[in-house]
């Protein structure tokens, strides 16, 4: 009477690996930096990662191993201007505001006719967006940055810390400048 035994063992755990299933948490969205033909995009990533629930929390992978942390601050109303992602690496703000527009405007696109130039070149230069990081939700206060400037070979992105305050970030870098798997939500930052 073993065999019958195990399989009914063996029903009762895919059922209760089931019913976990349909009640973990929702896979990690994150703002990214990312480079595409050439220029800074931001987009919006699912990461690839499953939950585990442990220690009464729902643990989320980010990326493979990763190389020092480093913990930084910036003078308030610091204007940094053209930048790049030093590594493919993980940001979470603490304190401030980072102000980040992609691809980094052209600079003297002000004097040009911006609506007249995408229609005629579309397909091009994307679209520059803009993102707030800051301390206050999940969303808002993670930032991936894989923008490398081997990558970026046409333009980077823009960084600003318009706060008062300083801005303080902790910084992850991936070792190997390894990306975290993930697939784009959407261009753009996440939303929420
Ligand atoms: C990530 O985005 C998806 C699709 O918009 C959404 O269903 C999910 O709830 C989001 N995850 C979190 C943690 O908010
Ligand atoms: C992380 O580092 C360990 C120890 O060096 C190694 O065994 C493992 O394969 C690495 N994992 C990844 C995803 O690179
Ligand atoms: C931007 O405009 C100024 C003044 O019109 C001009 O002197 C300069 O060469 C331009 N720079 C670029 C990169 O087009």
């Amino acid at each position: 009477m073993r065999g019958p035994i195990s399989f009914l063992t063996l029903v009762i755990v895919t059922r209760a690996a089931a019913a976990e299933t349909s009640t973990s948490p929702p896979p990690l969205n994150i703002t990214a930096l990312s480079s595409r033909n050439g220029y800074s995009v931001l987009e919006c990533w699912q990461l690839s990662s499953i939950p585990v629930d442990a220690m009464s929390a729902a643990n989320y992978a980010v990326g493979g191993n990763t190389t020092q942390a480093v913990w930084s601050r910036i003078e308030p109303r610091t204007h940094i201007g053209e930048a790049w992602a030093p590594h493919v690496q993980l940001s979470i703000i603490l304190n401030g505001l980072i102000r980040i527009t992609s691809p980094a405007p052209e600079p003297n696109a002000s004097i040009k006719s911006v609506s007249v130039q995408d229609g005629l070149q579309a397909g091009q230069r994307p679209d520059s967006k803009v993102a707030y990081i800051m301390p206050g939700t999940l969303v808002s206060s993670v930032l991936i940055a894989a923008d490398l400037k081997s990558l970026s070979t046409i333009a980077g992105h823009f960084t600003e810390f318009p706060s008062g305050e300083p801005t303080i970030l902790v910084q992850i870098p991936f070792e190997g400048d390894r990306v975290p798997e993930h697939k784009v939500l959407h261009e753009g930052a996440c939303l929420a």
